[in-house]
């Protein structure tokens, strides 16, 4: 099979695309034919050597998957050959998911949605996880409650802002000009485009802020949160300098760190079935990874980025 396989840390020329053995399933686990590859910014910080979180190269990156099961142990009993899955196996341990087929734990995945091709669902694990586990499992988001949304026009904030006004919150989005209307349509009640506007002088009093982009703005939205409120960081997990500060304010410090729940991954298939969208900037061949991980790496994606693999098209 085919893998982008990365044998140093280093820019994204370091990505390349050889020939391995396809993985062996283990009871449990199914071999899945992958049909679309979603990319996160993760995957850019371990590339590089500054979140070295499966260790030292070589390895071959990726979590989010959408295919077909193709191969399925005596002991797996969930899936069959045939049956389209989507899922991000194994997360934060290494899924080696940038390849043709990827050997994954039957817990981790579940079904397609029929309203998704492969492309669109292999979008949405990660980055809608970690939108719904902020949300739902650590600020608890009630409706008639006040969201603000940093970063609302990229892989996870697109998905967050549905999924607050899902649960019935009134939704401030803050991203830049360029995504003002994709994210009203996606529902956001109130925008700020944070090139030409200062959210703390413009929003008024607001219950959960959803930190997706960092640089001091966690600290900024202090003045914007309701004291009992919560900050919901994806991206200051552990800065206890700012939990510090956060909690002095009489505000509540949660931090996301994204797992493969299957419950809330079903859950997420659902709202896709009733017209949960996501959205694909664009996708890229196998071989085109390096391309892939600039767009990303860049910072200002709208939506998600996904690789396809070339044998699919
Ligand atoms: N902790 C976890 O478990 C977890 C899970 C997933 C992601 N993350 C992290 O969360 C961050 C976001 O992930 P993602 O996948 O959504 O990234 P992404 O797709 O790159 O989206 C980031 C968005 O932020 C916008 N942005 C940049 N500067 C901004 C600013 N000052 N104010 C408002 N918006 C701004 C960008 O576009 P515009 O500038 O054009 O608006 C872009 O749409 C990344 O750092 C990622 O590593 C953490």
């Amino acid at each position: 099979m085919r893998a982008v396989v990365q044998r140093s840390f280093g820019d994204p020329s370091v990505l390349r695309v050889e020939e391995l053995d396809p993985p062996q399933p283990i009871p449990t686990e199914v071999l899945v034919r992958v049909h679309a590859i979603g990319v996160n910014p993760v995957e850019a910080f371990i590339r590089s050597g500054a979140f070295p979180l499966i260790g030292q190269p070589p390895f071959v990156l990726g979590w989010d998957i959408s295919g077909v099961v193709e191969e399925s142990t005596p002991h797996t009993w969930r899936f069959q050959p045939g049956d389209e899955v989507f899922g991000m196996p194994l997360f934060p341990r290494a899924a080696s998911a940038y390849a043709d087929l990827v050997a994954a734990p039957a817990l981790n995945l579940v079904r397609k949605p029929a309203a998704l091709d492969h492309v669109h669902a292999a979008a949405l694990p990660l980055a809608g996880l970690t939108a719904y586990q902020a949300l739902h499992d650590l600020a608890g988001v009630e409706a008639g409650q006040r969201v603000l949304i940093h970063g609302a026009g990229g892989g996870v904030g697109h998905l967050a802002v549905q999924l607050a006004k899902l649960a019935g919150a009134h939704v401030v989005a803050v991203a830049s000009a360029s995504k003002e209307r994709f994210v009203q349509a996606l529902g956001a009640d109130e925008f700020v485009d944070y090139q030409s506007r200062d959210f703390v002088e413009e929003v008024d009093p607001v219950d959960v802020v959803f930190d997706l982009v960092g640089g001091g703005l966690a600290e900024r939205s202090l003045a914007t949160l309701e004291a009992g409120g919560v900050l919901v960081t994806g991206v200051a997990r552990t800065d206890a300098a700012l939990r510090a500060k956060v909690e002095a304010a009489g505000v509540r410090f949660a931090a996301v760190s994204v797992d493969p729940d299957r419950a809330a991954l079903e859950t997420l298939a659902a709202f896709a079935e009733d017209g949960l969208n996501v959205h694909v900037e664009r996708t890229f061949a196998l071989d085109e990874a390096p391309e892939a991980h600039r767009l990303v790496a860049g910072g200002h994606v709208t939506g998600k980025v996904v690789l396809v693999p070339t044998s699919r098209t």
